[in-house]
């Protein structure tokens, strides 16, 4: 039978449970394959301490299996962080956000060691910016930021009926070629108003469990 977006998502989530260290808080991600790592870390519960979550979804899911969900204040040493992406580059840059997730995912990256990005194949790309770039942004700077993105060349749109979970709004950015994902963070980063765009480069993924029709592949940084 031929295996489904799905089944790939699976395996890199059956994957990604070897990263997981015995007795350890995990950092966890958002989305559908996130998802499926939350129901393959009900499995082995028993072995860890509990989950950071990057999300009020994914932690109600992880609460939902009896995990234990702490606050990334209470936990002082994450060694890895598991988490989906909606486009990825070989050279492990990512644009993530899709879900809306992106602030918190970034936080909860970054206090962690390693990032392991579980995807079906379907995601990994040679440019980003097909998929639109998502930026979290305070409500009252949205026209500011909006304008500062068309000079970048890019077309914003207001994700529609969208708060985040730290109340403010979406822009997804279209119509962008990112050549230097590095650069482009770094710039938007810089423009008041906006709380975190969705290029994840400066601190991109360790490793990249991709998820084939043969299988899951394995690429690192
Ligand atoms: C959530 O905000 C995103 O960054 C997700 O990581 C991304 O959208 C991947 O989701 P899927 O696994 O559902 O494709």
């Amino acid at each position: 039978m031929a295996m489904t977006q799905d089944d790939m998502k699976r395996a890199v989530a059956q994957a990604a449970i070897t990263y997981v260290p015995n007795d350890c808080i995990v950092g966890v991600g958002t989305g559908s394959t996130a998802n499926f790592f939350i129901d393959e870390l009900a499995k082995i519960k028993g072995k860890i301490r509990g989950a950071v979550a990057s999300s009020e979804a994914s932690a109600k899911r992880l609460q939902g299996h009896g995990i234990e969900v702490l606050s990334l204040n209470d936990a002082d040493d994450l060694p890895v962080y598991v988490d989906g992406a909606d486009e990825i580059t070989k050279h492990m840059h990512m644009v993530k956000g899709g879900g809306g997730a992106l602030t918190r995912e970034k936080i909860v990256a970054a206090a962690s060691k390693k990032f392991i990005c579980v995807c079906d194949e379907s995601k990994l790309v040679d440019v980003l910016g097909k998929f639109p770039l998502p930026i979290e942004v305070i409500p009252m700077a949205r026209s500011y930021i909006a304008r500062e993105v068309v000079k970048l060349g890019g077309q914003p749109k207001l994700r529609e009926g969208f708060i985040t979970d730290n109340g403010n709004i979406i822009l997804d950015v279209h119509n962008l070629q990112i050549m230097n994902p590095v650069e482009l963070e770094t710039l938007l980063n810089h423009l008041p108003g906006v709380v975190t765009n969705g290029l994840f480069a400066r601190r991109g993924a360790d490793v990249l469990l991709l998820g084939t029709p043969n299988g899951v592949k394995t690429l690192t940084a």
